[in-house]
């Protein structure tokens, strides 16, 4: 790797950086320059920090979390989670670090290169007797806060975490962890895109290296097998055909799939029991990518009310970014100044970040489901789809409205406007504990179809899928795409409902209906008897979107002068 590629961990500098550093040491020690006398700056990472926000998630919260998972753990049986790796944008500069969720949910440690460790039995780690729970985090280092700020370390992270271990991420290979005792060793996925940092002998990829070491993990066990698992687990049984056909495609790329027991046995099984019996082997496996998984699943589909709090903010500062580019928006406007107002709004309400790219595309970009360009110029009065969720302290909401930039639907965009808020009706109308999770979809696909044949889009009901080409519905949460069973919904979980309409140019169809592409997403939170929509103060009717279109914004004076 070349070494401009990587920010340095020990110091946190480039190359460039070095070099200007260099040259500001030089002029300094020039003979006479007053520099020279300047006195050294205390380091940083010890000075108090300033205040920030302290509605995050509670340390009591994530030490509950893990108890729960130990409390699932089989008997001698390890749980092992890595934080996310650093991932790079380009030379020296990388993304914004976003923590792994599920280390993020059982810790609230929001730093990179750290292992956690649950125990189901207690153990002696570090030479401490009776641990159950061990964090290993990067140390803390005068010359990496002044770069890239401030690190919590193990003193830190024991602390402010309420970890009842913690140490630094250097000795995690010394800590004395018998392997050889755990009869279960759980993970979820084996962080796979590591860059080695070869001054630094404790970063993830060395973490990763030691787990694979000590734990004695077959040297062909690849991340991607967690996925296969997962895969055998929720359909090897259900869709056996597909699954199978699945399989032999993917052990053309990974041959040492082939040794896998699970998968040797699945595809040897010829009756669906013989494949229940490959799924979940007896004795299990000493090596389990899949059941950390389910556990995280279950455990983070069902809101406790400290996540819900967070949850409903996110929703809040979503619909309040909606409500206020309604009323900002006109014709003239491009899709990537539509996306800054969105996202000035998360800044001004303290969301940190928005949970996915946002999505803003005006009549023929809208037709695209995950469009990220956002560059179209001007918009004219193609109806503007905007799918935007802030991201508050970790929870992301996902709301979309899609609107007229003039202020008025035209007839056409409203017939199909309205097509899709009763599909999204009754696709809400359907959320209730005990019900299928696949229950919204189905009553929105009904609506849809109908709609469509009425309106003569389409000849016959299955074709509906041309124009409505996914499902409605996925659990929120840290993820935007969150953990979940997808079984029958229950109290506390949090699931999108989100119908849509895509008719692109040239579609089968009188080219009336072109370049419309309507989705209407809620955030819905499912109650004892019911649900709770929580982004429903984001206009969703045709009256109340026209109505919030016609007020003035309180942003309307901040209008920027051109840059000539
Ligand atoms: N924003 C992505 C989705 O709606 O699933
Ligand atoms: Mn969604
Ligand atoms: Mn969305």
């Amino acid at each position: 790797m070349r070494l401009q590629q990587r920010a340095d961990e020990q110091a946190g500098n480039t190359i460039f950086w070095r070099l200007l550093g260099l040259a500001g040491l030089l002029l300094a020690a020039a003979p006479g320059s007053r520099a020279q006398q300047a006195p050294a700056l205390p380091p940083l990472a010890m000075a108090p920090a300033p205040p920030r926000p302290t509605d995050f998630l509670s340390p009591a919260f994530h030490k509950e979390r893990r108890e729960r998972v130990r409390e699932q753990l089989p008997p001698h049986g390890v749980a092992v989670l890595f934080a996310a790796p650093v991932r790079n944008r380009a030379n020296d500069v990388n993304f914004i670090y976003h923590q792994n969720p599920d280390f993020y949910y059982l810790t609230g440690y929001d730093e990179p290169n750290a292992v956690l460790l649950l125990f189901k039995e207690p153990r002696t780690v570090g030479g401490q007797v009776g641990v159950t729970e061990a964090l290993f985090t990067q140390p803390r280092s005068a010359a990496a806060e002044q770069w890239t700020g401030r690190r919590l370390g193990s003193a830190g992270a024991k602390a402010q975490l309420q970890l009842q271990f913690a140490a630094d991420n250097k000795d995690f290979a010394s800590a004395g962890i018998k392997w050889a005792d755990f009869d279960q060793i759980l993970f979820t996925e084996l962080p796979a895109d590591t860059r080695d940092d070869p001054r630094d002998p404790a970063d993830l990829h060395n973490l990763v290296a030691t787990f694979r070491e000590q734990s004695g993990l077959p040297a062909n066990y690849s991340a991607d097998r967690t996925v296969v698992y997962k895969m055998l687990k929720r359909y090897g049984v259900s869709n056996a055909k597909d699954v199978t056909a699945y399989l032999n495609n993917l052990l053309k790329d990974l041959p040492g799939l082939a040794e896998d027991p699970s998968v040797r046995a699945y595809l040897a099984a010829r009756t669906d029991a013989e494949r229940q019996k490959a799924i979940s082997p007896n004795p299990p496996s000493r090596y389990d990518g899949a059941t950390l998984g389910e556990i995280m699943d279950e455990l983070r589909a069902v809101k406790t009310p400290e996540e819900l709090a967070l949850l409903r903010r996110a929703v809040r500062i979503s619909t309040a970014g909606q409500r206020e580019v309604m009323r900002l928006l006109r014709p003239d406007m491009g899709e990537m100044e539509v996306q800054g107002l969105h996202e000035y709004v998360y800044r001004r309400y303290g969301a940190e970040f928005q949970g996915y790219p946002s999505i803003v595309g005006g009549g023929a970009n809208a037709c695209i489901l995950h469009y990220e360009a956002n560059d179209r110029l001007r918009l004219d009065n193609d109806l503007i789809l905007m799918d935007c969720g802030a991201e508050y302290h970790g929870y992301t909401a996902d709301v979309t409205r899609t609107v007229p930039p003039s202020g008025t639907f035209s007839p056409a965009q409203r017939q199909i406007y309205e097509l899709v808020l009763a599909a999204q009706d009754a696709g809400i109308a359907a959320c209730k504990p005990g019900a299928d999770f696949q229950a919204p979809n189905k009553a929105a696909q009904e609506v849809v179809a109908a709609g469509l044949l009425k309106l003569g889009i389409i000849k016959k009901k299955e074709e509906f899928r041309l124009y409505f080409p996914h499902g409605t519905s996925h659990y929120l949460g840290l993820d935007v795409h969150d953990r979940g069973s997808y079984g029958p919904l229950k109290a506390g979980n949090v699931i999108t409902v989100e119908p849509g309409i895509y008719i692109p140019a040239g579609a089968p169809c009188d080219p009336k209906w072109w370049n419309i592409g309507v989705r209407i997403e809620d955030d819905i939170l499912i109650t004892a008897n019911g649900y709770e929509n929580l982004s429903a103060e984001g206009p969703r009717t045709v009256a109340d979107i026209e109505k919030t279109m016609a007020e003035p914004s309180a942003l309307e004076a901040w209008k920027l002068p051109e840059l000539k």
